[in-house]
């Protein structure tokens, strides 16, 4: 099996680890040497690491590594089993990207999406082959984290959905089925609870520390919603926030002006050295 993975980010880069990992050939592509670059360089410090606390030894690194195959151009994909796109969160990007995947790649090719909220059936309408175009959400970082959501469109087939499943397993994950929603299952339940969380911070009721002090001890999460906030990227969560009030018009939904505030500044979070916390 051959997996072709779209995008070298934090979330293209840990899938790429995630089915290497597990011994699957796999493809890092993007659009400059630099990005791909910069994708391949965190693997392999991750790949390292786990080396050094003796968890694989140098000979499973090397076979790793040699997994990953760098690609700077899109064509790589034509023979490949299944293609996962994990680039920016916009629409026209995405449908693009997955026009020029269905000339590409072969009939067998399945196409998948990495979005975190976004209609997998509009992406998919972009194509010739909606019936073998589905959502696999993984979850940062993707080489830890078990789940993922296998996400249907209108037009996916059972067949897709199945073989889906089985590669999701093959890699060691515990995949759910989801049917298309506006963020999908965990994004819309920890999303607006982050929102809150900054609302509770705005209005002063406690301090950031104690907020994710408060959800990690009170209700066992292995992060705070504002740590986590700052994990994520805050300019990812307030997207996510904003697609969920545009697609429901739902108050409940409505991003909390804070976090707005905080993206407009260029506090996202851990990638920009800045977010709630500090991390230069
Ligand atoms: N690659 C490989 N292994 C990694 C890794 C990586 N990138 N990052 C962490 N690990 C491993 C560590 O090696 C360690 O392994 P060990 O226990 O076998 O030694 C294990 O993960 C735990 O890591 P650490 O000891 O460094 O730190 P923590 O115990 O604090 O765990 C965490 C880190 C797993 C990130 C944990 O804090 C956590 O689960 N946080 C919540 C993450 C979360 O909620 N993610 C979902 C975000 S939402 C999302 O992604 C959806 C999107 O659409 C927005």
């Amino acid at each position: 099996m051959k997996v072709f993975v779209v995008g070298a980010g934090t979330m293209g880069s840990g899938i790429v680890q995630a089915f290497a990992q597990n011994g699957v050939e796999v493809y890092l592509n993007d659009i400059k040497e630099e990005f791909i670059e910069r994708g391949y360089n965190n693997i392999v410090k991750n790949i390292t690491k786990l080396v050094e606390k003796g968890k694989i030894s140098e000979e499973d690194k090397n076979n790793i590594l040699n997994s990953i195959h760098k690609s700077i151009n899109i064509e790589d994909a034509k023979d490949c089993d299944l293609v996962i796109e994990a680039i920016i969160e916009d629409m026209k990007a995405k449908k693009e990207l997955f026009k020029r995947l269905d000339e590409i790649c072969s009939e067998k090719t399945v196409l998948a999406s990495n979005t975190s909220s976004l209609s997998i059936t509009e992406i998919a309408a972009a194509t010739n082959r909606p019936d073998r175009v589905i959502g696999m959400h993984f979850f940062n970082p993707a080489p830890v984290m078990k789940l993922i959501e296998i996400i249907r469109g209108i037009a996916t087939s059972d067949e897709t959905f199945e073989k889906i499943k089985e590669i999701s397993l093959k890699i060691g994950k515990d995949p759910v089925e989801v049917k298309e929603a506006p963020g999908f299952v965990v994004n819309r339940i920890l999303i607006p609870m982050i929102n809150e969380a900054i609302g509770i911070l705005a209005e002063g009721v406690a301090s950031k520390e104690d907020i994710d002090k408060a959800m990690k001890l009170g209700a066992n999460h292995p992060m705070g919603p504002l740590e986590l906030s700052d994990f994520i990227g805050n300019d990812i969560v307030l997207a996510i926030m904003e697609y969920l009030y545009e697609e429901t018009k739902d108050a409940k939904y409505r991003p909390h002006i804070m976090l707005k505030k905080m993206v407009r500044a260029g506090y996202l979070g851990r990638k920009t050295g800045k977010g709630f916390y500090d991390y230069k």
